[in-house]
């Protein structure tokens, strides 16, 4: 792995569903463009690359993919976000800004067995590091009222609680093991107030690489 370009800046958004990732990273990216800054907003998974497309078929089948195969999807998928889309944007000399990226895989496979150790291994191998990974941190029934309150359908809830809780723990244990590289921050509060923290730090890790 490689560190993320010296000539765009690479931040990326991390959390628990519902955690706000989303709409942070759209704001995020209106905000910095209206100021005057180049930025771009990018996803995992992706939505054009063959594994993205089939991860996300698979999150409306009735039965999990095991979760290895589910990994190495992920991980393919990752590649053809960072090949196709972060390194070019970055050599552009852009912000870009991702909601989710090789964290997510450590949490959410992490928390479905498979030994985090390994997937952050894995991952090394293929992606860059970013220069800001921020944590939304959020309680989980909190992130499940929020998803609730969106949607007509219902969430299996406490299923998801359950292995929500799994996937905290693997973020706070990085976050605990990152500290120069993760800031946690606290999602609890109004969206704008979260914004103006998160515009400081960006500004921050700009203003420090610079
Ligand atoms: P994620 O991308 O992490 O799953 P979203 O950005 O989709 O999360 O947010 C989940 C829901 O919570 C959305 O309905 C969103 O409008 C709402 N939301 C996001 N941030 C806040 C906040 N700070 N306060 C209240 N509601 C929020
Ligand atoms: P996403 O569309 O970001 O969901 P949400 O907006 O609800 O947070 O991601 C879809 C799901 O993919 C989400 O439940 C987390 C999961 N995921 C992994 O399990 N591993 C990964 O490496 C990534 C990128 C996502």
């Amino acid at each position: 792995m490689s560190d993320a370009s010296n000539l765009g800046l690479f931040v990326c958004f991390e959390g628990i569903d519902g955690s706000g990732k989303t709409t942070h990273s759209r704001l995020i990216v209106e905000r910095l463009c209206a100021l005057g800054y180049d930025a771009v907003y990018t996803t995992e998974p992706t939505r054009w690359s063959e594994p993205g497309k089939k991860l996300r078929e698979s999150f409306f089948a009735p039965t999990r993919l095991p979760v290895e195969d589910e990994f190495k999807l992920f991980l393919k998928d990752r590649l053809f976000h960072v090949k196709s889309e972060v390194i070019p944007l970055l050599n552009d000399g852009k912000i870009v800004v991702t909601d989710r990226y090789y964290f997510s895989s450590v949490a959410y496979q992490g928390a479905r067995g498979l030994d985090w150790q390994y997937i952050l291994e894995e991952n090394e191998k293929i992606a860059i590091i970013p220069h800001l990974v921020i944590f939304l941190d959020l309680p989980v029934d909190v992130a499940l009222d929020r998803i609730a309150s969106e949607r007509t359908e219902g969430v299996n809830t406490f299923e998801k609680e359950e292995s929500l809780r799994k996937v905290k723990d693997i973020y706070l244990l990085l976050a605990d093991r990152f500290p120069k590289l993760i800031t946690k921050i606290d999602a609890t509060r109004e969206i704008f107030e979260i914004q103006k923290e998160i515009l400081k730090l960006i500004k921050q890790v700009q203003n420090n690489k610079q």
